[in-house]
């Protein structure tokens, strides 16, 4: 039997007729846009977080997108992002006309590191070209980055600071949700994520009302939302008026539906996927060049679970004749790919570059057996490529 990388099916079994039960609510009431569930699940989101006011939407890279928009980012303005990322962290920046400033990364955690943060801002300072606007920090696989630190950054250089936390939602750090920290924190529904839907979602949860209402007007074509109207008289209909340049970006009530359910499981899912990765970092720990570490008093979600090896490729080719699936993320920083490559990256981000050449991610997800983890544990440590 093949070791699946990420067993959604295992979930699947276990919530199988209440899945069935919550899509055919749907079918019977037939909202299958702006159904209840969306803005139930919204609600539970916010409950869940313990802080803050969730607007789903079509996925996670519109998310952090939104925020950006809200605050009328655009030609001449920096916005500084992680160059170890899923290319939708910094893809969005471009579409509002920005540029991204890359920044390098922590070597245990993988996320931004403040100091690195901080040259870049001074750096583009001091060329004076760039205006500093915002920064995203990514929770890359699953851990909260370093929020105090970066938040107090950006407050002295008055920069916006958005969460992306496609692969952390639910990760928290001293207790708190990233939003503690963050104006915004993002996430994405894609199926693989700790919090999948079964096919694209995305949401994005702010602490600031009228954040909330600009995010609620762009997700629907820049209608007029109830901020807009309220002591305004209108010679139409507000409901067909389009205050600002918007986009489509929904959550399908399907989708809401089906979260609603594996949220009710996520809590302890965040659970098993710490006994994971607590028993791989046993079995680890001493056999390969880093197992990952969390931020001191942080929670990670684990979306995934990245050890370094000094010969990365002849151990995955070496793990896949034992039929153990293993995947990289990321071989090729964002800033050396091709579109990227002309926007600053201050100081060349010498431990992105390094990291790339190292990282492995192994089968992770909560219903990893300790039999099937042994087995992986064994094959990563007999092999001596
Ligand atoms: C760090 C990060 N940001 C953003 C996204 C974008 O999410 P989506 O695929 O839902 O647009 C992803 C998803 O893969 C991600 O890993």
């Amino acid at each position: 039997m093949s070791i699946p990388f990420i067993d959604l099916a295992a979930q699947q079994r276990r919530i199988r007729p209440a899945l069935d039960a919550a899509i055919a609510r749907v079918l019977d009431h037939g909202a299958y846009l702006f159904g209840p569930e969306v803005g139930e699940f919204e609600r539970q989101m916010d409950a869940f977080a313990g802080i803050g006011r969730t607007a789903s939407c079509a996925n996670g890279t519109d998310a952090i997108a939104m925020p950006l928009m809200a605050w009328d980012i655009g030609p001449g303005d920096a916005v500084f992002c992680p160059s170890f990322t899923f290319a939708a962290t910094c893809e969005v920046v471009p579409w509002t006309g920005a540029s991204p400033v890359f920044v390098d990364i922590l070597p245990d955690s993988y996320n931004i590191d403040p100091a690195s943060l901080e040259a870049a801002i001074q750096a583009i300072k001091a060329e004076g070209k760039l205006a500093p606007k915002a920064v995203i920090a990514v929770d890359l696989f699953g851990q909260p980055a370093d929020y105090p630190a970066i938040r107090a950054i950006c407050d002295r250089h008055g920069l916006k600071l958005i969460s992306d936390c496609a692969q952390g939602w639910g990760c928290t750090l001293d207790g708190q949700s990233p939003l503690h920290w963050a104006d915004a924190m993002t996430t994405s529904f894609f199926p693989a994520k700790p919090l999948g839907a079964y096919g694209d979602g995305g949401a994005v949860s702010v602490k600031d009302d009228r954040l909330f209402d600009l995010i609620d007007s762009f997700r629907v074509h820049g209608r007029a939302v109830k901020s807009d109207v309220e002591g305004h008289n209108f010679d139409h209909d507000p409901r067909y008026m389009n205050l600002r340049i918007g986009m489509t970006s929904r959550l399908d009530s399907i989708q809401a539906a089906i979260l609603l359910e594996k949220l009710k499981l996520f809590r302890e899912e965040i659970e098993l996927r710490n006994q994971v990765a607590n028993r791989y970092a046993k079995g680890l720990g001493d056999r390969v060049l880093q197992v990952p570490s969390v931020i001191a008093g942080g929670v990670s979600t684990w979306a995934q679970y990245v050890i370094e090896h000094k010969d990365r490729d002849g151990l995955g080719a070496h793990l896949k004749t034992k039929g153990i699936p293993s995947a990289v993320y990321y071989p090729l920083p964002m800033h050396r790919q091709p579109p990227y490559e002309a926007y600053p990256a201050p100081g060349g981000l010498p431990v992105t570059m390094a990291k790339a050449d190292t990282v492995i991610a192994l089968p992770m997800h909560p219903y990893l057996t300790p039999q099937v983890q042994d087995e992986i544990i064994a094959a990563i440590v007999g092999y001596n490529g």
